[in-house]
């Protein structure tokens, strides 16, 4: 039984492969607009995202629209077999409406209104900006909605940011009423009896501000919760007049990796299909597995957030220009970054931009078209060869993932964490530590979805949940049920400190983990930089691991509660004490890692181990190289496995027995293991081994 998603578009039931294309900057030029297209066909391109800042030239002045520009490209498009995410232009605003309406600018959190200028500056609240983009975006679906070459609507651009007018702050209290009900209840959640911080009436609740209320971690998190939730207000308000015309047509908004300022998780039921910008920073050091391992993990979590497969929107098919330095992608790697995501569940690749715009402050950042205006370009070549690829790969479209493994990231435990002013202020380091936990299954080649600890965890063997400083009592029993019935948890330190109003949790850390743990965390401490400790496995520990590993910055002093001691710490007072646990629980078992860890080897080792434990295994089973790396999407029937070089030298990985076909030769691999060039992918093709349900 297939277990493939639908294309994207039916129209375009391939890879997409295209670009943001700016039609509006070249109208003076139809020339090079009439070139554009016969490169297009030459690069191998099928799609592109058109109108993102088009807003001035759709509507030159209020009131008065301009399409004709439009549907000339629209229609050229469907003559060239070329589609296009049409784009709602609301990224940024014509400078006519800012002068006219200066309340559709942002106010900082000083409580200053911006001037016009940038993009990405206008309130989500304005009731004028609001009903300007319902006005457009209602012009725009009528008119384009059921055209032939538009194969999806593009909304905005990169949402983010906030506002502090008194529009937001008046939305602010209104979110929190409907939240709390009474304002007693607000400062019970908020724990305002602290420095005589006691509300008496909704009017006095105003948004954090540097030079006004910022030390009320409650109010801190829930107006990071109302920012989010206002910014998805508004993507929903954009997409309202856009279904009017067409119900069928997907929408998607591009996302940033690890964007702090929104919750995706709730995002992601806005929208039909997730797409995200993807920029790393290759060549920087010596190898590049720590910035590709990075990238996977925003893939992962990308695919996770509606699981099944996502966008590619937007890539550098060279170099960026904002990055602090920006190097060229070395020959190999455009076709191996764009293969990473299509590896991790991508069903298109995409660039900015089309082609370099002649002026302003993008005129450097790379395009498939340069300055030059021709197609003899090294970054033209690559990005037509990749769609010569990607057109031979038609059969994973739509294919899943398989994975056994969770790993816990949440919006909510950012936010809360970094505020907790705890053991460490300069750098908690969530982020890196989920990641880091993340690179081992990276390393060891096996599959994983990032998700959130509201999410089912019934489909996973294995749940790794980092640092889930803001734990609810509900998720904590959820785990432990889940453990009960056989799952294997990952816990670490400052896990199960705050509930979900940011209020601690009492009666002993990790809360409503303890059970679940067999540990209570009595004491933590932060280390600074130049301090370290020791981590020494027990003699005879379960996981059948020896040595000592170095640990730095965060050492949580815990008692067993019954849990099986694996490590102990190495020095200090607290040497002796337990540093890794494992306890039983009905048909699982639980695992908590007490101080953090500074080599990435030692998490390799760690989960080797656990994962054999929980009956995880990687895609192939084999040893993997330094630097490469294995992800698997299957349809049910067939299993296709990208085999990833970013070790920065050629490499070969041994297969784990024959009925291994490459897909781009299509042919049989014969050798007991395949070559990797310098920045290869190879693309295996093999009889599924099986999907879990
Ligand atoms: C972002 C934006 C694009 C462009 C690129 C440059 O992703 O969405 O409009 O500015 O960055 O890398
Ligand atoms: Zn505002």
């Amino acid at each position: 039984m297939s277990i493939k998603f639908p294309p994207i578009s039916g129209k375009l039931p391939v890879f997409m492969h295209g670009a943001d294309y700016n039609p509006d900057q070249w109208q003076h030029r139809p020339d090079v607009l009439e070139e554009d297209i016969r490169l297009m066909k030459l690069a191998n391109c099928n799609v592109m995202a058109v109108g993102i800042f088009a807003w001035a030239a759709l509507e030159p002045e209020e009131g008065r629209f301009e399409f004709g520009w439009l549907d000339d490209v629209l229609d050229r498009f469907a003559d060239n077999g070329i589609y296009a995410w049409l784009a709602t232009p609301t990224g940024a605003r014509p400078t006519w409406m800012s002068e006219k309406y200066p309340e559709v600018l942002r106010v900082s959190a000083n409580r200053v209104r911006n001037l016009h200028g940038m993009r990405h500056n206008h309130c989500y609240t304005s009731p004028v900006y609001r009903e300007k983009t319902t006005i457009m975006n209602a012009k725009l679906a009528e008119r384009y909605a059921n055209h032939p070459a538009v194969v999806g609507w593009h909304i905005s651009n990169e949402y983010g940011g906030e506002c502090h007018c008194g529009y937001c702050q008046d939305a602010f209290r209104e979110w929190l009423r409907l939240k709390y009900g009474t304002l007693e209840a607000l400062n019970h959640a908020w724990w305002t009896s602290f420095w005589a911080h006691t509300y008496t009436s909704w009017s006095q609740v105003e948004s954090p501000s540097p030079h006004g209320e910022n030390m009320v971690h409650g109010q801190n998190l829930d107006w990071r919760r109302f920012v989010s939730d206002q910014t998805i207000d508004f993507l929903r308000h954009e997409i309202m007049p856009l279904r009017a015309f067409n119900l069928e047509l997907p929408t998607t908004a591009n996302l940033m990796d690890l964007f702090d300022g929104i919750d995706y998780r709730k995002l992601a039921d806005a929208i039909d299909v997730i797409s995200w910008d993807a920029y790393p920073t290759w060549h920087n050091e010596s190898d590049d597995s720590k910035t590709a391992a990075w990238f996977s993990f925003n893939h992962d979590l990308f695919r996770s957030l509606k699981r099944k497969p996502f966008m590619l929107m937007e890539s550098t098919p060279s170099l960026t220009n904002w990055q602090p330095v920006s190097k060229l992608k070395r020959p190999g790697m455009h076709r191996l970054s764009s293969l990473q995501a299509v590896a991790h569940g991508s069903d298109t690749v995409q660039y900015f931009q089309w082609r370099k715009s002649r002026g302003s402050s993008e005129k450097f950042h790379g395009a498939v078209v340069d300055h030059v205006g021709h197609e003899h370009t090294r970054v033209f070549r690559d990005v037509a060869e990749l769609g010569e690829t990607l057109a031979g790969l038609t059969e994973v479209l739509g294919t899943p993932a398989n994975a056994r493994v969770g790993i816990v990231f949440d919006w909510d435990n950012r936010w809360a964490v970094r505020d907790a002013q705890g053991p460490r202020n300069m750098g908690i380091g969530y982020e890196n530590t989920v990641v880091q936990h993340y690179r081992a299954f990276w390393s060891l080649g096996i599959s994983c979805d990032i998700i959130g600890s509201e999410d089912d965890f019934g489909q996973y063997d294995l749940i790794v949940a980092p640092m889930l400083y803001l734990l609810r009592e509900e998720t904590g029993q959820r785990l432990e049920r889940w453990v009960e019935a056989g799952g294997t948890l990952v816990s670490t330190y400052w896990s199960g400190i705050v509930d979900e109003n940011d209020l601690c949790h009492l009666g002993g850390f990790p809360g409503p983990l303890r059970k679940t743990l067999g540990i209570w965390a009595e004491e933590i401490e932060g280390l600074p930089a130049h301090d370290r400790n020791g981590l020494v496995y027990e003699a005879g520990n379960t996981l059948g691991f020896s040595g000592t590993h170095e640990v730095h910055e965060i050492c949580e002093l815990i008692h067993s509660e019954g849990a099986e001691v694996l490590a102990v710490y190495a020095d200090d007072f607290y040497a002796g004490r337990p540093a890794l646990t494992v306890n039983e629980l009905g048909a699982g078992r639980a695992f908590y890692l007490a101080a953090r860890v500074m080599d990435d080897a030692f998490y390799q080792e760690m989960y080797e181990g656990i994962t054999a434990l929980a009956g995880v295994s990687p895609s192939i089973d084999t040893v993997l190289p330094h630097g490469v790396t294995l992800q698997t999407r299957t349809d049910g029937e067939f299993d296709y496995v990208f085999v990833l070089n970013f070790s920065g030298s050629p490499q070969q990985v041994r297969l784990d027995g024959a009925g291994y076909t490459d897909m781009e030769d299509g042919a049989i691999v014969a050798e007991p293991a395949i070559e990797l060039p310098l920045h290869g992918v190879r693309i295996l093709k093999r009889t599924a081994r099986g999907v879990k349900k």
